[in-house]
């Protein structure tokens, strides 16, 4: 079949694959995006909070540092996008309270605190009585909470939608079709062969194709990036305008030990997430995850029982071993990646667009972004495989 050449070919057109085709054609480069839907994947499901601080975990410091970086470039790349495509995003600079139902998530959430100010981070301290006062829809129950005034969230089906529209702007092609393998020609990737048979070539391949990516029929095994698929099972609720507003930041709370998170969008929309499920490539959504969900919301607010339920669905974030992505070239020339972004996907797309297109350019990664080269994971895959088995 007939073969079609770029600078840079892009595996995946989810929300990280198309911020890197637009910045990448952004700096001249011609660029192609493989896809058999572009604007889908993981964003069509997440709720978008942009939560570097209340979603900081104990020994996950370095993913911190980009997770900062990419929030701090929010408003530009937000106002950029909106600029271009006359897209509204949903961005809204609303801040986020972390709250305890119980003695134990009390104190749980007083570790989060002083973790946070070990690394310099602006949240605040408050009692029950200060979290009803800004929230008056929780729970007579609540027992404290951490006010984070800097983490706020976007629309993520909206953000996938205006990518496809600035690539578009910008020259990207896209060829919608599904990437059945990456080719590889001499020790170098040079294109895919797609499920119609058709070669596309390029200089350069990034594979951003999310779960998926650790997956890719062609890709050598120790270049094969270790993602994996956890799934998330998320609810969408509507506000009447009676009841608005319900509430007015986002609220999160950590129940039975799970995270819930309840995401209030101007036009009315509640998002309510999430499950974190290890069952491959199972994406159903369950009796038992939408009651669990339900339950959970019950408790921290308990007027949610008589909004409108209008959507169910289920994801797959890209987890990796370390809960960080990979991004920049990979073992094999010619290839480089961008996946793995597990629970920041729509945070670091800011980040991740900007890391990639230096990488295409120079051939290296900004200083930044060094710790996340996905040669971290070389030595122990290389190890792994040569086990005897
Ligand atoms: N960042 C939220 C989630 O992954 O559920």
């Amino acid at each position: 079949m007939s073969s079609r050449t770029s600078d840079v070919l892009v595996i995946g057109g989810g929300i990280i694959g198309l911020v890197t085709a637009w910045r990448a054609a952004q700096r001249g480069l011609a660029t192609a995006v493989v896809d058999p839907a572009p604007g889908g994947g993981a964003a069509q499901v997440a709720a978008g909070m942009l939560a570097a601080v209340t979603e900081l975990h104990y020994g996950e410091e370095t993913l911190l540092g980009l997770n900062l970086a990419s929030a701090r470039r929010y408003p530009d790349f937000a106002a950029e996008l909106t600029g271009l495509t006359g897209h509204d995003l949903g961005y809204r600079r609303c801040g986020t309270l972390a709250v305890a139902l119980d003695s134990d998530d009390r104190a749980h959430l007083r570790e989060l605190h002083a973790l946070q100010q070990r690394h310099g981070l602006e949240s605040e301290w408050l009692s029950g009585r200060e979290c009803r006062r800004l929230e008056p829809m929780l729970a007579p129950g609540v027992r404290g909470g951490l006010r984070v005034d800097g983490d706020h969230q976007i629309d993520p089906r909206r953000l996938a939608a205006a990518l496809v529209v600035a690539c578009e702007r910008s020259g990207v092609v896209f060829h919608r079709v599904q990437a059945e393998r990456l080719d590889v020609a001499g020790d170098r990737a040079v294109g895919v062969t797609t499920a119609d048979g058709t070669g596309l070539r390029a200089e350069r391949v990034v594979l951003a194709a999310g779960s998926l990516s650790g997956r890719l029929a062609g890709v050598p095994p120790n270049v094969l990036p270790p993602v994996r698929p956890v799934k998330g099972q998320v609810l969408r609720l509507t506000v009447p305008p009676r009841y608005a507003p319900f509430l007015s930041r986002t609220v999160r709370a950590v129940v039975r030990g799970g995270p819930l998170y309840l995401v209030p969008r101007e036009n009315g929309e509640l998002v309510v997430g999430a499950t974190s499920e290890e069952l491959g490539w199972d994406t159903t959504v369950t009796a038992g995850g939408v009651y669990e969900l339900l339950r959970d919301a019950h408790e921290l607010v308990p007027g949610i029982t008589e909004l409108p339920l209008t959507e169910t669905r289920a994801g797959l974030r890209p987890g990796s071993p370390d809960n960080a992505p990979l991004l920049g070239p990979s073992a094999l020339a010619g290839l480089l990646l961008a996946t793995g972004h597990y629970r920041n996907g729509v945070l670091l797309t800011p980040v991740t667009g900007d890391v990639l297109a230096h990488a295409l350019v120079t051939g290296e990664l900004p200083e930044e972004a060094r710790p996340f080269t996905p040669r971290r994971f070389g030595a122990a895959r290389t190890e792994q495989l040569e086990q005897p088995v």
